[in-house]
């Protein structure tokens, strides 16, 4: 019985061998140090920064000191860590079909079931493609559809007083009603105030579950507590209702003539399971509501903190968008400043900072290795590979001295995108591209642009402390926010 095992290995560590051999690659000499069996000082510092809210600020530093490529010790297994733009362009795009998502599965499976977020290789081609043609219908859309949702969030602004208002909660709001009403194809809010509510708490906290639970990598299976699997319950029952519905409404009346449950019903011709159909919609509103929230959260965060900033793009909104005009993607387009903003918000916050991918088959990294760095390396299967983009972005070397500062035009007719080319992946890039980055960037222009003209004096209140980026509190769950939310005074 051994035996063969052995000599499996065995061949299988020479096949490695000449693959290296093969493409010249070299071991990593850059480390990341550890000093206990199973590098579990490592786990302990991580775990002891928690409480600072700062976990990303620390791990900066051992990318400052070891540089963008380092070998990772953890419970005796091997894995990499990268922030090498050479590196995330091989892992996303160039061999793409060597990596897969490894423990994601696990981690996520309890709240999105089967969808395109827990999928690798035939099934994920299948939902991408079913997916994506609702996507590109929703290219075309009007923005006009956001319209009712950005009158209630200023409804609700203008009713808060005259005193600091943290814009984070309504902006999270804003963008469940959005995303909702993009999918299920009515807004939750729909349901009323208390099931909205009790529908947004389970989702935030059966989310936030799942981030600790992906942060466990292949021990995600310790931590599932009942209150977690109710929240999840809840988020399902809520989702299958809005499939019912939509069903329900087109046996009894045929297809609907302004398309409102387009999304549902497209999905339910191809799947013919309305458990599937239910999945896939909550894997959606996973990975488009708190992204949006997020980058309009720290974009009027920076721009409050930037004051001249925020002037150009009040004068830039002004001489483009005449107030009694409808706000149209045309509009939206000619702002190139707010493009500059957005880019630069997303490259200090991207909303997805930290990724993991395992090698499905025995591959190579194309740089890291050797005495210079520069050479590949192999990587085994099963060997887990993390990115950080949020560390890619902040690279000195990429993007100067002032890497560490909001400068929106550094965007500026500077040709920086084509420059840095695989090193700013806000939405990342290759095959499993972000499929919301056309209505993200509709929805969260739309949006500031209202906030920024209804609100022509929203400004940072006196007293709030101006940290360096990168070094305020933060909310690490799947995506990064703001932990002290985003305080304005609006009046
Ligand atoms: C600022 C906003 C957003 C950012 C920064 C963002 C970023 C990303 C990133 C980095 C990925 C790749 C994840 C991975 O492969 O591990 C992704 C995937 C995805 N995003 Fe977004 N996203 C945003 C908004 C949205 C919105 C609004 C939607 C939908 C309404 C959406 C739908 C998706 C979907 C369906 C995928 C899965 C693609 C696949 O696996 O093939 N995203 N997003």
């Amino acid at each position: 019985m051994l035996l063969p095992l052995l000599f499996s290995l065995a061949y299988s560590r020479k096949a490695d061998g000449a693959y290296g051999e093969q493409h010249g690659c070299l071991p990593m000499e850059t480390k990341l140090p550890y000093k206990w069996p199973f590098a579990l000082d490592i786990l302990k510092r991580q775990y002891d920064v928690l409480p600072s809210q700062r976990l990303l600020a620390f791990q900066s530093r051992y990318f400052d000191r070891i540089g963008p490529n380092m070998k990772v010790m953890l419970f005796g297994q091997v894995g990499y860590m990268t922030t090498d733009p050479k590196n995330i362009e091989s892992i996303l795009s160039t061999h793409f079909e060597d990596w897969g998502l490894g423990s994601r599965r696990g981690g996520l499976f309890p709240l999105l079931g089967e969808g395109i977020f827990t999928q690798d290789g035939r099934p994920w081609k299948h939902s991408r493609e079913l997916l994506r043609r609702q996507f590109v219908r929703i290219q075309y859309q009007n923005p006009k559809v956001f319209d009712q949702h950005i009158n209630e969030l200023i409804n609700g602004l203008s009713a808060s007083g005259d005193g600091v208002v943290d814009l984070q909660p309504y902006l999270f709001r804003f963008t469940l009603a959005t995303t909702t009403d993009l999918i299920f194809g009515e807004p939750v809010g729909r349901l009323g105030d208390d099931l909205q509510d009790t529908f947004s708490d389970n989702f935030d906290y059966a989310s936030s579950i799942s981030a600790i639970r992906l942060r466990l990598a292949d021990f995600h299976w310790l931590y599932k507590p009942r209150k977690f699997k109710d929240a999840c319950a809840v988020v399902k029952t809520y989702a299958s209702h809005f499939v019912s519905q939509a069903l329900e409404t087109e046996k009894r009346h045929g297809p609907d003539s302004n398309g409102g449950h387009a999304f549902i019903l497209d999905l339910y011709k191809d799947l013919n399971n309305p458990a599937l159909v239910r999945d896939q919609l909550v894997n959606v509103l996973i990975a488009g509501r708190d992204t949006t929230a997020c980058l309009m959260s720290w974009t009027i965060y920076l721009l409050v903190r930037h004051p001249a900033a925020l002037e150009r793009l009040r004068r830039d909104i002004a001489a483009v968008v005449p107030e009694t005009d409808d706000l149209t993607r045309a509009h939206i387009a000619k702002l190139s400043y707010l493009k500059c903003v957005l880019n630069e918000t997303l490259r200090l916050y991207p909303q997805l900072p930290v990724n993991i991918r395992v090698a499905t088959k025995t591959t190579l990294l194309p740089s890291g290795g050797g005495p210079s760095g520069t050479s590949p390396v192999l990587i085994r299967r099963g060997t887990g590979v993390g990115y950080s983009v949020y560390h890619m972005h902040r690279m000195t070397s990429l993007y100067g001295s002032d890497a560490h500062e909001f400068n929106p035009e550094r965007w500026e007719n500077t040709g920086l995108e084509k420059k840095v080319g695989w090193g700013f992946m806000p939405f990342h890039g290759g095959p499993r591209i972000c499929l919301g980055k056309d209505f993200a960037l509709m929805e969260a222009s739309y949006g500031i642009i209202k906030i920024l003209q209804t609100f022509p004096n929203l400004r940072l209140p006196p007293g709030i402390q101006k940290e360096a980026t990168g070094q305020e509190r933060q909310n690490l769950t799947i995506v990064v926010a703001s932990a002290d939310g985003c305080k304005v005074l609006l009046r």
